[in-house]
């Protein structure tokens, strides 16, 4: 291994995250430590408003730190420009939302077509990448559906075919089986897990659903703003653990 390797995937010291609203401010996060190492799987929880969202916001680069140290992936995020940001989101992260975030008018296969911009792909390399990608997420016959054609499970495995078409290294994902019923959401745990174990991405995932919570290495809580159950297991691996 070399010493890149042995850097945790996710690192973040003292960040603190205020949203500005009409005069007063909002603390949402307050000097939150997490360490994720490569190839884990973070399960995260917490009250609705307790700033989930913004910390992955944060983790994938939509929002800028405004405080502390955020490395991702070996980049550091903060004091980025927005173009460096940019290219961190599509070289380093993949999101899933819980709404699936599909473009209506798209077939699936357009759908994930669209986040194959690296490297200056042909269209029609496109097109075969897509279309390997739907078959990996158990899509092959359903390329050329548009979302309202397929289910809301399939839509969902769409929109992860389109998170992984740039070989992220980290998947963030917002409660990607909180639209989905009981089945459906074990698929896409299942697919969210054979991501880890076969591809060693490493996963953050907000989720109340207990069956993906379990699948994950660790746990973590928002709390007032405050991450709990990430320091207890700083430096703890996936190996010690299993
Ligand atoms: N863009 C924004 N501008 C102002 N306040 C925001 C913004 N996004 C989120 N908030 C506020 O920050 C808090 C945390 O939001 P969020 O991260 O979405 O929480 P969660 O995902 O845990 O429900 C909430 O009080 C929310 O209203
Ligand atoms: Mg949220």
């Amino acid at each position: 291994m070399t010493a890149a390797e042995q850097e945790p995937t996710i690192l973040v010291e003292g960040l603190s995250h205020t949203y500005a609203r009409r005069g007063s401010a909002v603390e949402v996060l307050r000097d939150v430590r997490l360490r994720v190492e490569r190839g884990a799987y973070a399960s995260l929880v917490g009250p609705s408003g307790s700033g989930k969202s913004t910390l992955l916001s944060v983790l994938g680069g939509l929002e800028r730190p405004q405080s502390g140290t955020v490395v991702v992936g070996g980049t550091e995020l903060t004091g980025l420009s927005g173009d460096a940001l940019a290219r961190f989101r599509r070289s380093t992260v993949g999101f899933v939302f819980q709404h699936f975030g599909l473009l209506d008018t798209l077939t699936a296969s357009e759908n994930v077509e669209l986040a194959l911009t690296l490297g200056g792909m042909s269209r029609a390399a496109r097109r075969r990448r897509a279309d390997e990608l739907l078959g990996d997420v158990g899509l092959a016959g359903r390329a050329e559906h548009r979302p309202f054609e397929l289910s809301g499970g399939e839509r969902q495995r769409v929109a992860i075919a389109r998170a992984i078409a740039n070989e992220p290294e980290v998947i963030l994902a917002d409660e990607p089986t909180g639209n989905l019923d009981v089945d459906s959401a074990a698929a896409v745990a299942a697919l969210l897990e054979s991501l880890r174990d076969e591809r060693g991405t490493t996963l953050v995932v907000v989720t109340h659903n207990p069956a993906l919570a379990a699948l994950a290495d660790f746990h973590l809580r928002l709390v007032d703003g405050q991450l709990v159950g990430a320091t207890a297991l700083e430096g703890v691996d996936r190996d010690r653990l299993a």
